[in-house]
């Protein structure tokens, strides 16, 4: 287990599974000018933990940010701005000033219901490319982008496109054009929808009654785009599992269509988040934004730092790394599927089964390394007898390659997280058993260096798995 560990050519628990082969991951996805709050953190970390995953058995992986920038939302913004916001409140405010604008207007709709048909109609000119709408809806997409990618940053997170929903427009047509032609499309009231009827699912909406294209149409135009360019052998989309039937609906469609790589979409949904037992609400404005839960995160360990180790050198970037790894650590730690209630007491919490102990155990084996030096040879382990705290961790470290394949087959993360704890477990069993500076033989002295070496390895590529800094 310690040569596979130490000395392969590759790193351990990686493969050359996907060799050849191209994933595409669609996920975060944040709707434009909406609040990036709690329960964007499934996508964007089961997200990119799946493309770490891929990555590591070998696959070219593409990270794709579908962003929410085209719909009726940006009708609302637009006139919510023209009423009741202006170019420094938003300039000043960013984003947190496009949400209240979004907010007020939903709050003001409900007394004054013509509000709704100013804001289709200012979406219509949009989509008809009226100069002033365009130049504002750029603007507002510009100000939400900078704000996710202050997160992303916090995530370690690089996406290698943001083509959004609007991106498609041009590429619609063309698709509904097949659909009429292979006789898919029904009308009904006015609108275009492809019959579902016969699998057991509701109809799938194409276009509305005045044309327009909704949230299926771009997203079978997208797939076809990404066909078209990268030739994917998978394309995986990491949505709430509120949108399971949307993906089920138009994978059938594409498959209708006669597109025969439709069973290369796959749909990996994850359960929704509420926050100390509360259901979240954009409209309402109780939500909990993404950025604000790192930022208490982090406070929390800068207090702890100060009163624990005020010399530490670099206390920013570790109370960064440590924060948001609780959060992140304490979230997939969660089969996927699952509801959870995010308390944030517990996420904030350091102790037991946590990124905090997590991390404390990787930075534990750097330390001794760094005394007893590394790379001692299995020559010099002969002799040397295992007791069982290190038989019980070896164990453990064997089957790493096995548990990452399983999470990757699984699209489940939270295997690694598991992994990670129970590595931790018996590493710290071990440490306290079994001293290794001053082992009693030479032989064990070097058995325990590289056992400690192979943990350094597994917990930090299986951290990093799980978008955590070490
Ligand atoms: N923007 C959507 C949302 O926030 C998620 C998009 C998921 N990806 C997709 N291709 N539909 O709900």
């Amino acid at each position: 287990v310690i040569a596979r560990t130490l000395h392969a050519d590759v790193p351990y628990g990686s493969s050359a599974d996907g060799a050849g082969k191209t994933a595409l991951f669609d996920y975060s996805s944040p709707n434009v000018a909406k609040p990036f709050h709690i329960g964007h953190l499934g996508t964007t970390v089961i997200g990119h933990s799946l493309k770490k995953l891929h990555a590591f058995a070998g696959w070219h992986c593409i990270g794709i940010n579908h962003l929410g920038d085209w719909g009726t939302q940006f009708g609302k913004l637009i006139v919510a701005y023209r009423k009741w916001g202006s170019r420094e409140a938003v300039e000043k405010g960013e984003i947190d000033e496009l949400v209240a604008l979004y907010v007020r207007f939903h709050a003001e709709a409900e007394k004054d219901h013509t509000l709704e048909d100013e804001a289709r109609a200012e979406f219509t000119k949009l989509e008809h490319g009226d100069a002033e709408n365009l130049a504002l809806w750029k603007w507002f997409i510009e100000i939400s982008l900078r704000e996710y990618k202050k997160t992303y940053a916090l995530l370690g997170i690089e996406f290698d496109s943001y083509n959004g929903e609007s991106f498609y427009t041009d590429k619609m047509p063309r698709q509904v054009e097949i659909l009429r032609e292979k006789n898919l499309l029904t009308l009904d009231d006015g609108a275009s929808i492809v019959d579902l009827s016969k699998y057991n699912m509701p109809p799938c909406l194409i276009l509305k009654r005045d044309g327009s294209t909704l949230y299926p149409t771009r997203d079978i135009a997208a797939a076809v785009y990404r066909m078209d360019t990268y030739h994917f052998d998978k394309c995986v989309y990491v949505t709430s599992a509120g949108q399971s039937l949307h993906f089920a609906q138009w994978f059938k469609v594409v498959e209708l269509m006669g597109y025969d790589w439709y069973d290369k979409l796959v749909h990996v949904p994850y359960g929704t988040v509420s926050i100390n037992g509360e259901k979240l609400a954009t409209r309402t404005g109780n939500v909990i934004l993404l950025r604000d839960l790192f930022s208490m995160a982090i406070e929390k360990v800068t207090a702890l730092i100060e009163q624990k180790n005020q010399k530490l050198e670099n206390k920013d970037e570790v109370a960064e790394a440590v924060g948001v790894g609780a959060i992140v650590y304490y979230y997939l730690s969660n089969s996927r599927i699952k509801d959870i209630s995010f308390m944030l007491e517990d996420a904030l919490s350091f102790d037991g089964n946590t990124g905090p102990y997590a991390q404390y155990t990787y930075a534990r084996t750097c330390s001794i390394l760094e005394k007893t030096g590394r790379g001692a040879s299995a020559e010099e382990c002969r002799g040397a007898v295992l007791s069982e705290p290190e038989r019980a961790l070896l164990r453990t470290l064997s089957m790493f390659p096995e548990r990452v394949s399983l999470a990757l087959g699984e699209y489940e993360p939270s295997i690694v997280t598991r992994y990670i704890y129970e590595v931790c477990s018996d590493f710290n069993k071990f440490y306290h058993e079994c001293p290794i500076a001053n082992a009693e033989t030479e032989a064990l002295r070097a058995l325990r260096i590289r056992i400690t070496e192979a943990v350094n390895d597994v917990l930090g590529n299986a951290l990093h798995l799980i978008c955590m800094r070490t």
